[in-house]
């Protein structure tokens, strides 16, 4: 039997600032998404999403515990794993074709086979006639396709985005989770999603993983069971409503405390 796609084992992270206490970022963390599945994560602000995520990437050490990628323990970033951030990370001097084949020049493909990829993946996001527009010419939804498309041009067999349209608006942000869908049906992809928003998080995942506040521990995991065809208007349906109340049922009191802690913490 092939190993999951990604699998998590008992890991802990700790930061340790200097003039701080230490902050347990996560801690007990041991879960898997099989290969092709398509997961998200939601928890309050500051529960250590990122911090998950950087680990499966490569960027973050572990402080024990272990993280595998297909089987193999992940000590770095990895070809095979590509990631979507949130901030706009467009290149302002390049045009949209030269943005999405900049990470595949560092990855040294073929000049043709870069083409190819990247238009290919242009298509795919939707950004077709706009392959020599430059990214001040773009809307934010635009420029995070752009992003979307630059991963995608690497073919990564698995794919992380950590609250890749944190920044738009809610028509923009169900328009382009739906394009995310339909690409996940495409490529069948191994994909970790993470939001803070429930509906988003339902309407594109198999599986939500619940995240607690300090430390960041997953405390609920909910099977998606809504149709594999379903496009939005999935959100008016009562076994959405159902599956909507079990997250939030989940998350309220997470909220709450990382909201309360908001609250005390001295501002720096
Ligand atoms: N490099 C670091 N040094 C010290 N503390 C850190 C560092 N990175 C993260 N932390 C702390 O670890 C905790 C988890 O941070 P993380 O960014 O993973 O949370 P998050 O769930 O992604 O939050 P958000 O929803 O706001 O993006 C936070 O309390 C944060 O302050
Ligand atoms: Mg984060």
């Amino acid at each position: 039997m092939s190993p999951p796609g990604i699998s998590i084992r008992n890991l802990r992270v700790v930061f340790e600032p200097p003039d701080r206490p230490p902050v347990v970022a996560l801690d007990q963390i041991s879960q898997e998404i099989p290969r092709s599945s398509f997961v998200a994560i939601v928890g309050p602000s500051g529960c250590g999403k990122s911090t998950l995520l950087n680990v499966v990437a490569g960027l973050q050490r572990a402080g024990s515990g272990s993280v595998e990628v297909h089987g193999a323990v992940v000590s770095k970033p990895r070809r095979d794993v590509g990631v979507v951030f949130q901030d706009d990370s467009t290149l302002p001097w390049r045009s949209v074709m030269d943005n999405v084949r900049f990470a595949m020049q560092v990855a040294k493909v073929g000049g043709a086979e870069q083409r190819r990829r990247a238009q290919e993946a242009i298509d795919l996001v939707g950004l077709s006639g706009f392959e020599s527009v430059f990214p001040a010419g773009l809307s934010g939804g635009m420029r995070q396709r752009v992003a979307l498309a630059r991963t995608l041009a690497l073919r990564p067999e698995v794919l992380l985005m950590d609250e890749p349209f944190a920044a738009l608006d809610q028509q923009t942000r169900l328009l382009l989770g739906a394009e995310v869908l339909q690409i996940w049906r495409q490529t069948r992809q191994t994909v970790c999603f993470v939001t803070h928003d429930i509906s988003e998080a339902l309407i594109l995942s198999q599986q939500v993983w619940v995240m607690s506040f300090r430390p960041g521990r997953i405390i609920d995991v909910i099977d998606v069971d809504l149709p594999d065809d379903r496009d939005v208007s999935v959100v008016s349906t009562p076994e959405f409503n159902r599956l909507h109340a079990r997250v939030w049922g989940s998350l309220e009191a997470e909220a709450k405390r990382g909201f309360a802690y908001d609250q005390l913490a001295p501002a720096s």
